[in-house]
């Protein structure tokens, strides 16, 4: 029996109530971790990051959770490839830093070497049966939606056919496959992973944690006051194909696809990019001809977050370290002819997301701590909480699936 149908799993889940936050088990038992591992990280597409990080034959990134490490390397043939980061000799991991390029993947440890399709090219002093073609890098699935790298370690992935279909007028408008990455940040933080997404997912703290966001996004106003800007600002613009409505991020992912949402969502009235003074800091996306005072919310899979203003585009996404440890990384996309220092400034680019990130990070320690309490107990979410609630949702369904 697997922890997924325990005992100790349904009674958790049998007590946890609609409405209110989750029990702390939850954040803290390390057999819910090892199943949100198991259910979720290993069985979904993940996004690991943007073509744009590896133009060149050998450019590989590596993309990181839990215990797990992934090579995306691009091929010889112009591919871009996904390998298992474990040597098929004793295990070690092969490529040690983030990003490189390199004419072949050789492990540090005893220099087995694979070509950039992960098939073993050299293997010193085996004995006369080994057998090379049998020890090649374990492959992982990849796809690329709009140059964005997704992978999913699963041997049975959600299928992706309905959300490459319907985001591809999205990805056209914002140019989202020739984007370039401008910057990417990580962010360490004491705190189960859950604590980090519910935290993006709800804009309930905007208001009181960040005033810089606030200055910025109508979606930090009280819920009848952002509806009406909402409402107003897209019936202006129904007709425009970026305010389309694409609500599948939870239902999908029932019917064994993964889920997706997009969505348009108004600024602050005069503000036309995320940053300092509302004011473009790049040049516009796409095909994209004016600034309409808008952003666009994608998500793709339940764990992978993107923020498109005019000008640029934020990729987000948490990924547990350990039960008590998570790590968000923020990059920073600009249209891919821009060039830095001259269409647009690192520091003015960055600012919005790196000052609200911090704060949040600060805000999940803290919640944390909290969690962590004697006296905790899950609380009743406002009504500014809703997405979260989804969010939860299908969390606990997924646990058991
Ligand atoms: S562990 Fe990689 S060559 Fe030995
Ligand atoms: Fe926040």
């Amino acid at each position: 029996m697997t922890f997924s149908n325990s005992a100790k799993l349904n009674k958790l889940l049998a007590a946890q109530q609609h409405g209110f936050s989750l029990a702390q088990d939850f954040y803290k038992d390390i057999d819910v971790y090892h199943t949100e591992i198991n259910q979720i990280f290993l069985k979904h597409w993940l996004y690991a990051g943007h073509v744009s990080q590896i133009p060149n034959t050998g450019d590989y990134i590596t993309f990181e959770f839990d215990t797990e490490s992934v090579i995306i390397v691009r091929t010889a043939q112009g591919e871009v490839k996904a390998h298992m980061n474990v040597c098929r000799h004793r295990g070690s991991r092969i490529c040690l830093e983030k990003s490189g390029s390199q004419k072949a993947l050789t492990c540090p440890y005893h220099a087995w070497s694979y070509d950039l399709d992960g098939e073993l090219i050299s293997a010193r002093n085996m004995p006369d049966d080994f057998v090379p073609s049998d020890n090649g890098l374990h492959k992982v699935n990849i796809t690329l939606i709009g140059g964005l790298v997704f992978v999913c370690l699963s041997k049975d992935p959600p299928s992706i056919d309905s959300l490459q279909k319907e985001l591809e007028q999205i990805v056209d408008i914002f140019g989202i496959n020739s984007m370039k990455l401008a910057e990417q940040k990580s962010y360490r933080i004491p705190a189960n992973w859950k604590l980090a997404v519910e935290n993006y997912q709800e804009c309930y703290h905007c208001a009181n944690s960040h005033q810089e966001f606030a200055k910025i996004h109508a979606m930090a106003k009280p819920p009848k006051l952002f509806q009406k800007a909402k409402t107003d600002y897209c019936e202006a613009n129904q007709n425009d194909p970026k305010f389309a409505e694409l609500n599948h991020y939870f239902d999908l992912a029932e019917q064994g696809q993964e889920g997706f949402q997009y969505d348009r969502n108004p600024l602050i009235r005069g503000a036309q990019s995320g940053s300092l003074s509302g004011k473009p800091v790049a040049p516009l996306l796409g095909s994209l001809q004016n600034y309409d005072g808008g952003a666009s919310e994608l998500m793709v899979g339940p764990l992978s977050y993107f923020l498109i203003y005019d000008d640029h585009m934020i990729g987000y996404r948490f990924l547990p370290i350990s039960v008590d440890e998570c790590i968000c990384v923020v990059s920073w996309f600009v249209n891919g002819s821009a060039v830095q220092g001259e269409d647009y400034q690192l520091d003015e680019l960055t600012w919005l997301w790196n000052v609200t990130t911090l704060a949040d990070k600060k805000i999940i320690m803290n919640n944390q701590k909290g969690v962590n309490s004697r006296f905790y107990q899950p609380g009743r979410l406002s009504e500014m909480e809703t997405f979260q609630q989804s969010f939860l949702d299908w969390y606990l369904k997924a646990l058991v699936k």
